[in-house]
C-alpha cells in the first residue's frame, strides 16, 4: 500500500523487491515513484520469543532481528533474561513460544545445518584445566565438519605465545581470549559471546574489544550480550536493550541518544556574565562554582552559544562537553540504574 503525499489517499502498487514505478494517485492525479525495498537478508529473526520457568517469565514475548556483518548488542542488567534469549537462539535451551530464524532457516527444523554456521562462546566459559591452547582447540575442531586450522586460528587470535601453555595457567583475558578462538573453530558465520568481558581488566577487555572489531571487519555477524554500556556504545551497530524480559528500546547508539537521552550539557567556566547573557538568548542554563552549565538539544547549539558569547563580549576560559550515555537512556526508561547500585 501507498500513501499520496498530497492528498493522503492510500492505494495499492504492485512490484518485486527492487522494482521502480512510475505512478499517479487515482485520487489527485499526484504522478510519483515507489522503490520496492530489496529484502536484505537477516542473519537472525526473533519472532514472539517467550520463555517461561515455573512463575517467571524470564522472556516475554520479544521480536527483533539482527543484520547480516553488523555487531548486535544485547544490553540489560543482571537476570534481565539475555542468557536465556541467546541460548534458546543457540538451541541450548527450548522456547515456550515462538520462532527463531538463522540465515532464514527455522532453527526447530535445521539445527544441524545452522549449527555448522553458528559459533558458541557462552557466559562464565571454561575449559579443560590440562589441556593446552592447542591441545583444547583441536579437541573442539573435532566436532564440526568444516573447520579452519588450529594453527591459523591461533594466529589469529594472536595465542601463539602461549599456545603450549596449560588452560589453567592462562590470564583472565587469555582465557577469555581461547573462548572466543573455540567459538570460531567452524569459522561461523554468526558468533554468540555471552558476556566476553565480564570480570576482566581495562587492558583484557581492550583486547577482547579487538578481537570483536576483527571479526566484524572479517563479515561476522557477532551478538554480544553484556550489562556494561560502555561497551554497546563502543562496539555495536545496533542495541537491544532488555529488562525483566522484555525489549524496552532498539536502535543504533546515536538513535537510541537522541530518542531517549537528555541532550549535550555545556560546562562553560569564565566570566560572572556568562548566566545573563545565555539566558537572555533563551538556553537553559545554571549557576555553577565558576560558571554556567547549559543544557542543548543538539550540538548544532554549540557554535550559536560560541558566536553569541563573542558578540556580547563575554570571556570563558573552558567549555566542556557532556553528551548522554545508554546509562542515562536506561535510566529515563526504567528509573533504574544499568550498572547497578
Ligand atoms: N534454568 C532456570 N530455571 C529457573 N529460572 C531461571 C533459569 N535460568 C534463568 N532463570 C531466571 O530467569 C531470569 C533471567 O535469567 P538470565 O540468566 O537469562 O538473565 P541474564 O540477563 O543473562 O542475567 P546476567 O546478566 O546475570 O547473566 C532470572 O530471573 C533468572 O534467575
Ligand atoms: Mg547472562
Amino acid at each position: 500500500m501507498v500513501r499520496c503525499p498530497s492528498c493522503r489517499e492510500v492505494f495499492k502498487v504492485k512490484g518485486l523487491p527492487g522494482d521502480v514505478k512510475r505512478v499517479v494517485c487515482p485520487s489527485c492525479y499526484t504522478i510519483g515513484k515507489v522503490v520496492f525495498d530489496l529484502k536484505e537478508e537477516m542473519a537472525i529473526e526473533v519472532r514472539n520469543l517467550t520463555k517461561v520457568y515455573g512463575d517467571l517469565v524470564a522472556v516475554d514475548n520479544i521480536s527483533f532481528s539482527v543484520r547480516k556483518g553488523e555487531v548486535f548488542a544485547f544490553l540489560g542488567p543482571n537476570g534481565a533474561g539475555k542468557t536465556t534469549t541467546v541460548e534458546m537462539i543457540e538451541s541450548i535451551r527450548k522456547p515456550t513460544g515462538g520462532v527463531i530464524k538463522i540465515f532464514g532457516r527455522d532453527i526447530r527444523s535445521s539445527f544441524d545445518e545452522v549449527k555448522e554456521r553458528i559459533g558458541v562462546l557462552p557466559q562464565e566459559f571454561k575449559s579443560f584445566e590440562r589441556l593446552t591452547v592447542k591441545e583444547t582447540l583441536e579437541y573442539f575442531s573435532t566436532f564440526f565438519s568444516k573447520t579452519i586450522s588450529v594453527d591459523e586460528l591461533i594466529e589469529m587470535m594472536d595465542l601463539g605465545e602461549d599456545k603450549n601453555k596449560l588452560y589453567r595457567d592462562l590470564s583472565g583475558g587469555l582465557k577469555q581470549r581461547v573462548g572466543v578462538a573455540i567459538a570460531l573453530v567452524n569459522d561461523p558465520d554468526i558468533v554468540f559471546l555471552d558476556e566476553p568481558t565480564t570480570g576482566l581488566d581495562p587492558k583484557a577487555r581492550r583486547e577482547v574489544w579487538r578481537v570483536i572489531l576483527d571479526l566484524k571487519r572479517r563479515g561476522k555477524t557477532v551478538f554480544l550480550t553484556t550489562h556494561y554500556m560502555e561497551e554497546a556504545e563502543y562496539l555495536a551497530d545496533h542495541v537491544a536493550i532488555i529488562h525483566k524480559g522484555r525489549i524496552i528500546a532498539e536502535g543504533s547508539v546515536e538513535e537510541l541518544l537522541k530518542r531517549y537521552g537528555r541532550g549535550i550539557t555545556l560546562r562553560i567556566n569564565g566570566s560572572p556574565l556568562l548566566y545573563d547573557a545565555l539566558v537572555d538568548s533563551g538556553f537553559e542554563v545554571e549557576e555553577r562554582n565558576k560558571g554556567v552549565t547549559v543544557k542543548v538539544k543538539n550540538q548544532e547549539s554549540i557554535p550559536e552559544i560560541l558566536s553569541i558569547l563573542r558578540k556580547k563580549d563575554v570571556e570563558y576560559e573552558s567549555i566542556d562537553i557532556c553528551r548522554s550515555n545508554l546509562e542515562e537512556v536506561f535510566l529515563s526508561l526504567t528509573g533504574a540504574r544499568l550498572s547497578g547500585g
